[in-house]
């Protein structure tokens, strides 16, 4: 591992360095941290479902306790505030809403829940930051095919459409949808996330369907609420060819097709990439007339989920696309193996602006994972995560001297969390919680975040 995570050779940095309004904040969702599974009318989502099967979780878990937030909340917005953030992103829970996805009347304790919360937040000087839909899909809908069935295009409008009746005069960001290419293809064909799904097709109808749901409930969303804010967030990757083969080169122009344009272009109003469509013949989805204009309904905001970049190879008959994603030797990774690239998240900030120009950009998550050790004196010295976080911080000063719209950095995340088929085995929280007593403690890395915040170091 390159030896530059050491705490002197990290970049200086104040918060004075941003703008005075730049969202701050960490970022979580329902699934991840709630708990809560069987309370107040919750109906199934599919990840309960998904979780009760054994061998698709690691550690065999669920996030039927997780992080127990749905009764430590007023003490998890209380770390958001002294922490110094000045913004909250959360998500709420479909199957609290409508325990079964759609129905005239909402469950009032699931509303009530997310109303408290919402008071919370701006009680404690938090700006809050709803997201709709971060994976947990009522089991009913996916009885009647999930995703993949466009009647869960209306429940999720009748859903947005009931919560941002209820929210709105509180929340004025709004996020659609969290990484839609996770919900497709984790979901549907890699079949390593909920409903567990392998089917390339199905997949494709996914991704389609819940870009046409993002459209379909930007103009709900914006008739309930004042000064809207509305936008999605995107998992997006800068790539690299493994070599300057042509091969490689065209190679890593494909897997950049499914995996960053065949969201970014429709949403931008540029229809599906040709060079993908052509490839994916009988596997590609169904669009109706009117489709794609509705996608490309114009948003205020772009989320950008950076994690990781990718290098790309050629690799003849592996998938659909022919590609594969390599992990080349001596660079710096996180216990998931993801490389920790920070000048990728430039390239990648910089692309997206040239090519999409967006109006606003915020980086809606960002993080790492690593095995942390509590001490004998209870700190937890996560001394890499807190350099992953000072360097990605000295990245986004870095773009936005670029002159790139980039207005607020969410951390993944505030808790250590339920991190989906991996359990409680990965780590993301700027806060250790112990999963037995759902003690919470700030770990180093959090510390940093507030000292840098709050100006007081
Ligand atoms: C992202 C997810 C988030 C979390 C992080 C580590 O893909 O949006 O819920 O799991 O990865």
């Amino acid at each position: 591992m390159m030896n530059n995570t050491r705490p002197d050779h990290l970049p200086q940095l104040k918060r004075a360095d941003f703008a005075s309004d730049f969202r701050w904040g960490c970022s979580t969702s329902s699934y991840q941290i709630e708990g809560g599974a069987n309370l107040d009318g919750r109906g199934e989502s599919i990840w309960d479902r998904f979780c009760a099967t054994p061998g698709h979780i690691r550690d065999g878990s669920s996030g039927a306790v997780a992080s127990d937030h749905y009764h430590l909340w007023p003490q998890d917005l209380d770390l958001a505030r002294e922490l110094g953030t000045n913004a909250y992103r959360f998500s709420i829970a479909w199957p609290r809403i409508f325990a079964e996805g759609r129905g005239k009347a909402p469950n009032q304790k699931g509303l009530d829940f997310y109303s408290r919360l919402v008071d919370g937040m701006l009680e404690r000087g938090l700006e809050p930051w709803v997201t709709l839909y971060h994976w947990d899909l009522p089991q009913t809908l996916q009885e009647q095919g999930g995703w993949a069935n466009r009647d869960t295009i209306d429940a999720f409008v009748g859903y947005a459409d009931m919560v941002s009746r209820h929210l709105g005069d509180r929340i004025q960001h709004w996020i659609t949808h969290n990484e839609p290419w996770c919900t497709a293809f984790h979901g549907n064909y890699e079949g390593v996330h909920a409903p567990g799904l392998k089917d390339f097709k199905t997949a494709l109808q996914v991704s389609h369907n819940v870009l046409v749901s993002h459209g379909r409930a930007i103009p709900a969303i914006r008739a309930n609420v004042a000064n809207a804010r509305v936008g999605a967030a995107l998992s997006l990757h800068p790539l690299k060819a493994a070599s300057d083969s042509a091969a490689d080169v065209a190679a890593t122009a494909r897997h950049d097709g499914l995996r960053n344009r065949w969201f970014l272009d429709p949403l931008h109003g540029r229809g599906y990439p040709a060079d993908v469509w052509a490839i994916l013949g009988d596997s590609a989805p169904m669009v109706q007339e009117g489709d794609l204009a509705q996608i490309a309904t114009p948003t205020d905001f772009l989320g950008v989920n950076y994690y990781f970049p990718e290098i790309v190879a050629d690799a003849p008959g592996v998938g659909v696309m022919s590609t594969r994603v390599i992990e080349t030797k001596n660079v710096e990774r996180t216990a998931f193996g993801w490389e920790v690239s920070p000048e990728g998240m430039v390239t990648l900030l910089e692309r997206v602006a040239r090519d999409y120009k967006p109006a606003e950009i915020y980086l809606t998550e960002n993080g790492s994972t690593y095995d942390d050790v509590v001490g004998s004196d209870g700190q937890i010295d996560d001394q890499q995560r807190r350099s992953y976080l000072v360097r990605h911080l000295a990245a986004t000063r870095e773009i936005v001297a670029k002159g790139i719209p980039v207005k607020g950095y969410f951390a993944w995340s505030l808790l250590d969390n339920f991190e989906w088929a991996e359990g409680y085995i990965r780590r993301f929280g700027l806060t250790h919680v112990d999963f037995q007593t759902q003690q919470r403690r700030l770990k180093a890395s959090g510390k940093w975040y507030r000292e840098f915040l709050r100006g007081d170091k």
